[in-house]
């Protein structure tokens, strides 16, 4: 008899294990109905706004001369301290860009006088090049 109570007791207790156990997994996958609304799926679709205008690839070399110091000892057709553009398109050609871009970047005189001009150490030798690409255009 004393058994059977015990037993009775441990069938019980672990029913009500189980159950609460089944219980609590049954209970999390219950779906929440989430009122899916229309707007939710059509999210705003802006069009971007084009980056750059497509005008730019040939003006990059003057863009660049316009963003950096050179105007203030170069002007495109007359000699201010350092040579006029136009002078300096002349003297030089295609065959010349990456030597003029090195001298923009480090500097120097000698090939228009005696007066230097300051290096330019944080430009790029991509960028050097399309500021001589656009002077030497200028011819
Ligand atoms: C401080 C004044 C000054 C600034 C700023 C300056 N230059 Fe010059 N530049 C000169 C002088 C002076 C010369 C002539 C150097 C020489 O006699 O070799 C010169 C020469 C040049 C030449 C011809 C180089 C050669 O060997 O014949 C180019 C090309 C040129 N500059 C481009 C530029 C560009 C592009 C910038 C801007 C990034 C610039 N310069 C900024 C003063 C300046």
């Amino acid at each position: 008899m004393k058994i059977r109570c015990i037993h009775t007791i441990i069938i019980l207790s672990s029913s009500v294990i189980l159950w609460s156990c089944s219980n609590k997994n049954e209970t999390t996958p219950i779906p929440i109905p989430v009122p899916v609304t229309e707007q939710s799926t059509q999210a705003p679709a802006e069009i971007p706004a084009p980056v750059v205008s497509a005008n730019t690839s040939g003006n990059e070399g003057l863009q660049l001369i316009e963003g950096a110091d050179c105007l203030a000892c170069h002007k495109i057709d007359a000699k201010l301290i350092g040579p006029s553009y136009q002078e300096v398109a002349k003297k030089y050609t295609d065959a010349d860009i990456d030597q003029l871009a090195q001298k923009i970047i480090e500097g120097g005189k000698g090939n228009w006088g005696d007066i230097p001009m300051t290096p330019h150490e944080g430009l790029s030798k991509d960028h050097a090049k399309q500021m001589v690409k656009y002077i030497l255009s200028l011819k």
